[in-house]
């Protein structure tokens, strides 16, 4: 609890909305609230407005982001700062439920009774959790039941995820798999935490959750596209505040965030109509130490605490990786799985392009040897098939060499067995959803490379399960 007794209880006065900014003015320059700490203000029709300080100006005002709405605010209402940041509820009552930015809930089941909080900001990376290089490290690796991912990224407990994409290339839904597949199986919590996207995104979470009965090992926070943006850029914090607490009392935690690019959009929105000058890229100065402050929260260490493996969805905009947003983000992350648009046109879902995507984990200390031989084996051959593919388009495919011939028709072979009927698209494929294991899905590739499957038709390995 952040408190600051000697300004408990001040009172200052609303001199200007503009609209989610509101400057509040005290008396005296001792009597303004720190930054980052709440007030709230009551509209005409008696609703609260919650705001966070987020800078001084002259003239004692604390310059302030709403973080709802703040329609009906009269300029001279009175602010009251009860000496605290905003804070959310923790503990066992926020599972299974639904809450706000604020820990509110707001999934109509009545009121949420929690006996502890937290601060939704954090004063500095917390030095209990430390880093885990310096702990010993042990990994884990969380299968996913996805071929690729298993195969390409493993999901190693305590590292970063992220799922890059443009518009409607199935990032959500590779995250929805995931969390269907791995939370079932998984022995920790989960978070999930919702930022930006559409409201119905969160009753098909909640109604997937509650068909798998894992709605009970599951907190949920949304701050969806239509909420300010001070709630957008918040939920994020929300969420590690969440994140945290459960790795306080030793739990692993998987953060699951929907979507991460909106957590910067919403910053560069509050720094825009705060007047702060943008940096040349045109988003805000302070880019980067917004993207390092959330993922340097979530970070796991082992020996104190238990760990936080986040998958976070990345939306690319304008499908540009070089977005500045794009690489903020994903300078933090030890996986990315980029989305290609060229292969949700051919179908090949999940759309992950394995030669643009990279992963830290894919590391023969944390896969052991077969699994990363394995898989170096696979990204030569998509290598080669890319040059042979562009060539094939010149010259027509009876040209290449046999050896050739050989290897792209085996790196069509694998390329269509990396492709998944999920679960969670059953609506949209019509095909039963497939779990396959790590074991299943190495063998598979073997069985492609040793030539035992260069007499099956490529189609027959196109949307499948494990070889059969
Ligand atoms: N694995 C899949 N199998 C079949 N269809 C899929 C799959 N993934 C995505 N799709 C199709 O693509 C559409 C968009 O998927 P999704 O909502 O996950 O995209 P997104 O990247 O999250 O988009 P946005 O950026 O708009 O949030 C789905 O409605 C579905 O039709
Ligand atoms: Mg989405």
């Amino acid at each position: 609890m952040q408190k600051t007794p000697s300004r408990n209880g001040c009172q200052g006065k609303v001199v200007s909305v503009q609209g989610p900014v509101v400057d509040v003015k005290f008396v005296a320059a001792d009597e303004v609230p720190g930054v980052y700490s709440m007030m709230t203000v009551e509209t005409i029709d008696r609703r609260p407005v919650y705001l966070e300080v987020a800078e001084h100006a002259p003239g004692n005002v604390a310059r302030c982001i709403a973080i709802n709405s703040t329609q009906n605010i009269q300029r001279n209402a009175a602010a009251n700062y009860s000496g605290k940041s905003i804070e959310v509820g923790v503990g066992d009552s926020m599972y299974a439920r639904i809450v706000n930015v604020l820990g509110q809930p707001i999934d109509q089941k009545g009121p949420i009774a929690s006996k502890q909080s937290r601060p939704i900001r954090s004063a500095g990376t917390d030095a209990k959790i430390q880093d885990s290089t310096q702990t010993g490290k042990r990994y884990e690796v969380l299968e996913t039941g996805i071929k690729i991912i298993d195969l390409l990224f493993p999901l190693v407990k305590g590292s970063k995820t992220g799922v890059l994409g443009g518009a409607g290339l199935g990032k959500s839904i590779i995250t929805l798999e995931i969390i269907h597949n791995i939370v079932t199986k998984h022995q920790g919590t989960c978070v999930f935490v919702g930022i930006g996207e559409r409201i119905r995104e969160g009753n098909e979470l909640f109604f997937e959750l509650s068909k798998h009965g894992i709605l009970d090992k599951t907190m949920i926070v949304f701050g969806q596209m239509d909420e300010p943006p001070g709630a957008r850029y918040g939920v994020a914090m929300t969420g590690a505040a969440l994140a945290e607490s459960l790795q306080r009392e030793n739990k692993d935690v998987l953060l699951f965030v929907d979507n991460i690019f909106r957590f910067i959009q919403a910053g560069a929105e509050i720094s825009t109509l705060l007047g702060r000058v943008p940096s040349e890229t045109g988003y805000q100065p302070t880019l980067i130490s917004e993207a390092s402050e959330f993922h340097e929260r979530i970070r796991s260490g082992y020996g104190a605490g238990g760990s936080v493996t986040s998958v976070e969805a990345v939306y690319v905009p304008a499908d540009d990786l070089t977005d500045p947003a794009v690489v903020a983000i994903f300078t933090f992350l030890d996986s990315i799985m980029v989305l290609s648009r060229e292969r949700v046109a051919m179908g090949l879902y999940p759309a992950i392009d394995p030669l643009m995507s990279s992963s830290a984990n894919l590391d023969p200390d944390i896969v052991g040897h077969r699994h990363y031989r394995i898989s170096q084996e696979i990204l030569k051959i998509f290598h080669k098939y890319e040059e042979l593919r562009k060539l094939v388009m010149v010259i027509g495919i009876d040209e290449l060499s046999p050896s050739d011939r050989l290897l792209y028709d085996r790196a069509r072979k694998l390329q269509n067995f990396m492709t998944q009927p999920f679960s969670v698209a059953e609506a949209y494929t019509g095909k039963k959803g497939y779990y396959v294991t790590l074991e299943e899905t190495l063998k598979g590739c073997e069985s492609i490379f040793d030539g035992k499957c260069d007499k099956t038709p490529e189609e027959a390995l196109y949307m499948t399960g494990p070889l059969s």
